[in-house]
């Protein structure tokens, strides 16, 4: 595997792929890799001849009081990983050279950025898509991996493609789970022993709320009223619960199958999110 932090190197190795005949795939993170990312990588090495991964901490999509200077940065345990399964390409830039000068042009994709976890992070979709873009421009790959765990980034990602017409096919990747359930994600890093224990609540919450659907309930407002109740008296700070439509993530009603539950909560000071994508019968 090659670590390459310029565009300039980046562009030539890829130019040497396509020459030889090679399908490229890519995952784009912000590093200190789990099981989940590693998931993507795996997944990309059976869809393409090469796998490229970006490791870049994107200044553009956290808030003023965001964790962006405390987010975990751990590349040369990202970089054994990477190794050992199989990814052909680190691209690794830094800040310099992914921003060279701060950006005046924004790419918003407007109404699913709002709602969810954009109410609460202004912004925040808009520094995803434009890095992801950006990278999309350097990389120029045949197949783009999103997780699924960020189900509102991956419908947001999905948008952009088909509204900018780039030329990437893109697969979301089921969330991968730590044996309790709850979805990994390199913010548990920040739970302590007590709220890691309660962590897997969430995703309960969510597994409760499915059944209840599944059994014919359509009355989801209570449905989810119910499970909110139950997170805060456990100690969560709920931000939102929302069942919605899975195409375009907007409130779901009785005559919609193809549901996504969305859920983001505060243990303490660590905000997680988590969803459940699924269709009634
Ligand atoms: P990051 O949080 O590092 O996640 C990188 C990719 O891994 C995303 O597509 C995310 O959905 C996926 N992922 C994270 N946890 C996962 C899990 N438990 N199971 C499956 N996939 C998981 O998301 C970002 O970085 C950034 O916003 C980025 C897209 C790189 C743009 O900066």
């Amino acid at each position: 595997m090659q670590t390459i932090s310029t565009i300039k190197a980046l562009r030539a190795c890829i130019r040497q792929w396509r020459q030889a005949g090679h399908s490229i795939a890519f995952v784009p993170t912000m590093g200190n890799l789990h099981a989940g990312h590693i998931q993507l990588v795996t997944t990309a090495k059976q869809k393409a001849d090469k796998v490229v991964v970006s490791i870049f901490v994107n200044p553009t999509q956290f808030g003023p009081t965001e964790d962006f200077n405390c987010y975990p940065r751990t590349e040369q345990q990202d970089q054994a990983a990477l190794l050992e399964n199989g990814a052909d390409l680190l691209f690794l830039p830094a800040e310099t050279e992914m921003y060279p000068q701060p950006a005046q042009t924004r790419i918003s994709v407007q109404n699913l950025s709002d709602m969810h976890c954009g109410a609460s992070r202004p912004g925040h979709f808009d520094g995803v898509a434009l890095v992801v873009c950006k990278l999309l421009n350097m990389v120029q790959p045949d197949l783009l991996l999103l997780g699924e765990k960020d189900f509102q980034q991956l419908t947001i990602i999905r948008r952009m493609i088909a509204d900018l017409n780039i030329p990437v096919e893109i697969q979301g990747v089921a969330t991968v789970r730590e044996a309790d359930g709850l979805a990994m994600s390199s913010r548990n890093g920040y739970l302590d022993q007590a709220q890691r224990q309660l962590a897997p609540k969430l995703y309960q919450a969510l597994l409760a709320a499915r059944s209840e659907i599944l059994a014919g309930n359509l009355d989801f407002q209570t449905i989810v009223a119910i499970q909110w109740q139950i997170l805060q008296q456990t100690g969560f700070k709920v931000e939102y619960f929302n069942v919605c439509r899975s195409s375009d993530l907007l409130a779901a009603g009785a005559e919609d199958n193809n549901l996504v539950i969305l859920l983001a909560a505060k243990l303490g000071n660590t905000r997680l999110i988590d969803n459940i994508c699924f269709s009634r019968p």
